[in-house]
């Protein structure tokens, strides 16, 4: 079942998907949470961490995944997806940070690594609710537009776009790295809710693709339509632009 969320603005996007997170690790303080990087989900992780300073939320029994980390960068590399979590969550909230996990960017072998976390990932079991943005060109982790889905992790080649549009956070665009370990798409079909945050004009096209367009890998996000579980999307008005023109009748 699909659910559309349309909001005024980023805040109220962060407010509304910080209560979602927290409405499950209340229900299941062991929670298995499917995390995610980009700027799109710091809002949300900022409300977060006010909640447990209140005393509103506990994190000492959470789990973490995250989809998705950059070939050649330790993990205390300042530009690594391990340091973005540590500085945007877990070095602010009660988590056990043994029981956080994202693939090692440093492993000398990536595709033993991807096989690794697969294995992890299989231990761990289902995740109760993965968090997703969404790329300009339709990738969700670093599964970039291709001729087939993704199952399992995998080493991917970041597409010309996307190292363009991650450069924001190097100091030049030929410091981002080409490649990354991606949790696979079937992976993350495999969770039991999906929370899709979009926010900005910038998106508003590529989420009404995503979401009311064909079924495509050229647009991985599209996947989603398949997606058996609770998918939940929740966007701005400038993300949801065009879905209200095309299919107002949708939005909840
Ligand atoms: C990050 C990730 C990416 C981002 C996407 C959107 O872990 O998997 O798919 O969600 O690139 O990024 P932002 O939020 O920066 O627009």
């Amino acid at each position: 079942m699909m659910k559309l969320i349309c909001l005024k603005n980023e805040r109220e996007v962060s407010i509304r998907a910080a209560e979602i997170m927290s409405e499950v690790i209340k229900e299941r303080p062991n929670a298995l949470l499917g995390l995610a990087t980009g700027s799109t989900p710091v809002g949300m992780y900022r409300e977060l961490i006010k909640k447990h300073l209140d005393g509103e939320l506990s994190f000492k029994e959470v789990r973490s995944v995250n989809l998705d980390e950059y070939v050649g960068l330790a993990p205390d590399h300042i530009q690594s997806y391990a340091d973005f979590m540590a500085k945007n969550l877990f070095d602010y909230i009660d988590i056990n940070k043994e029981n956080t996990f994202i693939p090692n960017g440093a492993a000398t072998d990536p595709e033993a690594e991807c096989e690794r976390y697969d294995r992890l990932l299989d231990r761990l079991g289902r995740v109760d609710i993965q968090l997703l943005g969404i790329g300009h060109n339709g990738h969700i982790a670093f599964n970039e537009p291709d001729v087939c889905f993704t199952k399992d992790t995998t080493l991917v080649n970041l597409t010309d776009s996307t190292v363009k549009a991650n450069s924001r956070f190097f100091a030049s665009e030929d410091q981002v790295p080409k490649e990354a370990i991606s949790m696979g798409i079937g992976r993350i079909l495999r969770s039991k809710r999906v929370l899709l945050l979009a926010t900005g004009e910038g998106k508003a096209d590529i989420l009404e693709k995503a979401l009311f367009g064909s079924v495509t890998p050229e647009v991985p996000a599209s996947i989603l339509q398949f997606y058996q579980g609770d998918l939940i999307v929740v966007g701005d008005e400038p993300a949801f632009k065009i879905i209200k023109q095309k299919h107002s009748e949708a939005i909840f």
